[in-house]
């Protein structure tokens, strides 16, 4: 692999996402040679730590992630790392930063580039933006950005982030990450979709009843509470993760798979997007919030969280395009914490038809994505020694060498920074619509909040969220397939 030189400057140096995900990441693209020599990290974030204690830092994380290392390999790839601490909101610091970058530069012969990564609390990205292009601290090579969700906590509020980053990047020099679109299934929906003429000639209208999405995890919102009260599920899964998922369902055929193609097709899709009045809020979309049990708390009494919050832990709904393959098709999706377990699927569930044999119900595609890897279609035959219909699954599913291979989500999107693919990233036209989206429906609850009523059942954990959540169908035969 070509080694590409740059300095990368991570802000939130010091957290769970940079110790958990970048640094193994980060390793692994030393181990593979795309960085190798030529780069540094400069990790920035409030405690006072020393380069020595960073590189102490980054090696457990190599030994946490890694069954088998080599102790060497560890030792030179973290000496790469530099610490300095940092307030946002400091002037002066960003002064050092940038002589800092510009020694390294020098020291690895990293040709100008810098690679920026917001990876700290949100509502420090507009500071850091603005400061980074008041303090000039762009490189003279390429210069990208990484950016973590959230992005905003609506459309006013990204739209003033996203006005404070462009002051410095241009669109295509900035990366907003979305890890869902590093998880290999995820990545598989557009292959699965467009390679085999059995499935995509059914992928329309014509053949598709609905489509669900279902993102449901088994943990709470644990030492989240504080994050999560400014959030929601709404916000925290459906405005990125389930709309990426879903405009991977429905977009139309691309033209070839480059990343201005597949952006294309996304943005004629999402163009089409329906923006749900409040009608359709009320009859298709439920929220609710886990309620304590004998061992656990209620989401209310959770550290950080208001005893009357109105933030929802389960969100479910409906999504509709006026446009592509399945323009009509109603798209349902849920997701939730505490829920029965850690599931994340799609379900294509196929019309019914009449058939010589009586009516054929059920056929469905589903998409595992985690916490395994499958794909299985519903395949009907005959019943061996009696009459009528048998039915089976057709699976795919990968080999646990095959697993193993399958690389982090995280590495999977920091080398596509790095080698500057940005296929799998969030483009400003399409956050917009899913921002317009939530906005609908966030003030629609907002609305019922503020009449003192709000509906907001409290489910029972480790089950399947709120039962209200089965009566978001259109058609009244449909139902959740996952249940
Ligand atoms: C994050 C959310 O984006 O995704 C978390 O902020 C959630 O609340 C997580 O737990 C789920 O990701 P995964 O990859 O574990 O399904």
């Amino acid at each position: 692999m070509k080694n590409i030189p740059l300095v990368m400057i991570l802000f939130g140096g010091s957290g769970d996402l940079a110790h958990r995900k970048l640094y193994p990441a980060l390793f692994n693209l030393y181990e593979q040679g795309l960085i190798h020599d030529n780069f540094a990290v400069i990790a920035t974030a409030r405690r006072p730590w020393s380069h020595e204690y960073l590189r102490e830092q980054v090696s457990d994380a190599i030994h946490e992630t890694h069954e088998v290392v080599d102790e060497n390999e560890i030792s030179a790839f973290a000496s790469h790392f530099y610490y300095q601490s940092h307030d946002v909101t400091n002037v002066e610091h960003y002064v050092t930063l940038k002589q800092l970058a510009h020694d390294l530069d020098e020291k690895y012969s990293a040709q100008g580039n810098r690679l920026f990564y917001m990876a700290m609390a949100p509502r420090f990205f507009g500071t850091i933006a603005t400061h980074i292009n008041d303090q000039h601290l762009t490189g003279s090579g390429f210069n990208r950005i990484v950016v973590e969700k959230p992005f905003g906590r609506d459309l006013a509020s990204a739209e003033e982030l996203n006005k404070q980053i462009t002051a410095s990047f241009k669109e295509n020099e900035i990366f907003r990450i979305d890890h869902y679109l590093g998880k290999e299934m995820v990545q598989n929906i557009l292959p699965l979709r467009f390679t085999n003429p059995l499935i995509k000639n059914i992928w329309n209208s014509d053949n598709i009843q609905n489509i669900q999405v279902t993102l449901a995890e088994r943990l709470g919102v644990e030492a989240r509470g504080g994050y999560y009260e400014t959030s929601g599920a709404l916000r925290d899964m459906v405005q990125n993760h389930i709309f990426q998922i879903i405009t991977l369902l429905a977009m139309p055929e691309p033209k070839d798979i480059s990343a201005a193609s597949i952006h294309e097709a996304k943005k004629k899709l999402l163009d089409s997007l329906i923006i749900p009045d409040k009608d359709v809020i009320k009859k298709h979309f439920v929220r609710g919030q886990y309620a304590g049990s004998d061992t656990t708390f209620a989401y209310k009494n959770e550290p950080n969280v208001d005893e009357n919050s109105t933030t929802e832990t389960f969100a479910a709904g409906e999504v509709k395009f006026t446009e592509g393959p399945v323009a009509g098709v109603p798209i349902y999706f849920r997701t939730g914490k505490e829920f029965k377990e850690k599931k994340n699927r799609i379900d294509i569930v196929l019309k019914h038809i009449n058939t010589p044999y009586g009516k054929a119900h059920s056929n469905n595609i589903t998409i595992v994505i985690d916490p395994k890897s499958e794909i299985f279609i519903t395949i009907n035959g005959k019943r061996i020694s009696e009459p009528g219909i048998r039915r089976e699954n057709l699976d795919y599913t990968f080999s646990k060498e095959e697993l193993a291979q399958v690389p982090d989500g995280y590495e999977r999107l920091l080398h596509d920074v790095i080698v500057n693919d940005s296929t799998n990233f969030t483009e400003w036209s399409e956050l917009k619509r899913y921002w317009q989206f939530i906005d609908a429906v966030e003030s629609a609850w907002d609305e019922e909040n503020k009449s003192g009523k709000p509906d907001i059942p409290q489910y029972i954990p480790y089950r399947m969220g709120p039962k209200e959540a089965n009566d978001i169908f259109e058609c009244a035969t449909a139902h959740w397939i996952y249940e």
